[in-house]
């Protein structure tokens, strides 16, 4: 995709609707600071953020050249530059099963107003962005988000979970490999090309992955400078015994008072491209000194180092959905990955708004390479475009949904074909 959707008119049918409620739907001009910055503070106002400073603001700022920002305006309160609802899109390539990617319409920043909420302003904004994807060709959308009930709404499913783990060190005795690399010290400036070079040689091995860009990555790294958490953060690589980084990660910690034997390790990201990087960096955390405890945030549903401590049940999960996706166009999506058994399946979906409607055949052969064409014969399978989305990249069972009285037909057929032998996650928030 070029830059072309960043002049794309905004879409006349949610223009529309707004202006009949008295709002303004607007794309924001970049190059106008005061516009960004009006949108960057309601922004920040509608995720409960504390008020931006100006330093933040304009580091914000120097990031978003490739950002398509819209902004909901109501000329009728008193602070009329700052919009009533923000979003902004990019295009971004998402991983799909057989080390592949699709172009997807990233959404984030979706917000409206407290003063301004349940009366359509954020479906307006959300369709309008659905048609705008439609038309510049993308044939997914994807969000990451802050409550689970909002954009089933909207047609996205939750299309790869991520688990956070509560690790009781103590209990938890290193019984994994000792891999003979070594474990170094490094400043967040030392990974920001290695560890994002890294990060892209193992993105296509995981369904689910967005790449990383400016803003995403430098908040990784804590170089965001209203972050607070950044300024506790810590960075580790591992090395190989021939000297090459095949891991990095970081991590905070966090002092208890009242016995400093009772540190607790937040591990924040950990990122590795080989089993020995995997081995020795958790080894690194699970044995830190004065920590009794490691929280490990954001982590994959197929994490193995329950497999790798003395005590399963010192390894404590919780699983939330993270990334959600919504299919637009069924034949270009069901053509971008590949599949793990050959087969022919028609596929009946159903989509209240329309963009993934139809019947198709899904002819997959001995390869795993699928073609995909509209069909009026009967469905093997029927689903809605939520079920799509959460089944696409290989995460939810489909034989689970069926039993969830979710998907019709034969969903045994469907789960063979969609399952993805790496589970499908996303490490980062967008
Ligand atoms: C979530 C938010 C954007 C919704 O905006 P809104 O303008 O009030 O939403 P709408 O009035 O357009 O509602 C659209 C639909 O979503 C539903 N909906 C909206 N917010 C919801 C919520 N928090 N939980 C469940 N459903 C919700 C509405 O019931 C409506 O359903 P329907 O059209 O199918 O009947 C807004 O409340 C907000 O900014 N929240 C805080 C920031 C945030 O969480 N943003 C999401 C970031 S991922």
């Amino acid at each position: 995709m070029g830059n072309d959707y960043l002049d794309m008119p905004v879409d006349p049918t949610s223009r529309d609707q707004l202006a009949a409620e008295g709002l303004r739907l607007e794309l924001v001009d970049i190059s106008d600071k005061q516009a960004f910055a009006a949108w960057s503070r309601a922004e920040s106002r509608g995720f409960h953020s504390p008020v931006q400073t100006e330093a933040a603001i304009e580091q914000r700022h120097s990031y978003f050249d490739d950002r398509r920002i819209t902004g909901v305006y109501d000329d009728s309160v008193p602070v009329p530059q700052e919009p009533v609802a923000t979003t902004m899109v990019w295009p971004a390539d998402l991983t799909v099963p057989g080390r592949r990617t699709v172009q997807s319409w990233a959404i984030s920043d979706v917000t409206v107003a407290p003063t301004h909420r349940r009366r359509g302003v954020a479906r307006a904004l959300l369709e309008a962005e659905l048609r705008t994807a439609q038309a510049h060709g993308a044939p997914i959308a994807t969000l990451t988000v802050s409550e689970s009930t909002i954009y089933g709404h909207f047609g996205f499913g939750p299309a790869a979970l991520a688990r956070d783990l509560t690790i009781d060190t103590r209990r938890a005795k290193w019984t994994g490999p000792r891999p003979a690399g070594r474990v170094h010290f490094v400043t967040a400036d030392q990974l920001l090309e290695p560890g994002l070079a890294l990060v892209e040689r193992v993105r296509l091995t995981t369904p689910g992955q967005i790449a990383y860009d400016g803003i995403l990555w430098d908040r990784q790294l804590g170089l965001m400078v209203d972050d607070e958490v950044a300024k506790k953060q810590r960075f580790v690589r591992y090395d190989d015994e021939s000297g090459r980084m095949q891991g990095f990660a970081s991590y905070t910690l966090n002092e208890n008072p009242a016995d400093f034997t009772q540190h607790r390790l937040d591990l924040l990201h950990l990122v590795t491209a080989t089993d020995d990087a995997y081995a020795a960096l958790w080894r690194f955390v699970l044995e830190m000194d004065l920590v009794s405890e490691v929280k490990a945030h954001l982590r994959p549903v197929d994490e193995p180092v329950r497999w790798m401590v003395s005590d399963f049940r010192a390894v404590k999960v919780a699983e939330l959905d993270h990334l959600w996706i919504r299919i637009l166009d069924v034949p270009a999506a069901l053509e971008a990955r590949t599949y793990a058994t050959p087969g022919r399946l028609v596929l009946s979906v159903s989509d209240p708004f329309g963009a993934a409607d139809g019947s198709w055949v899904l002819d997959v052969d001995d390869t795993g390479t699928p073609t995909v064409t509209p069909t009026d014969d009967p469905a093997d399978v029927s689903l809605t475009v939520e079920e799509l989305a959460a089944i696409y990249l290989g995460g939810a069972s489909p034989v689970m949904l069926h039993a969830a009285g979710r998907v019709r037909g034969d969903a045994a057929r469907l789960e063979a074909m969609f399952r993805s032998p790496v589970a499908p996650f996303l490490s980062h928030w967008f």
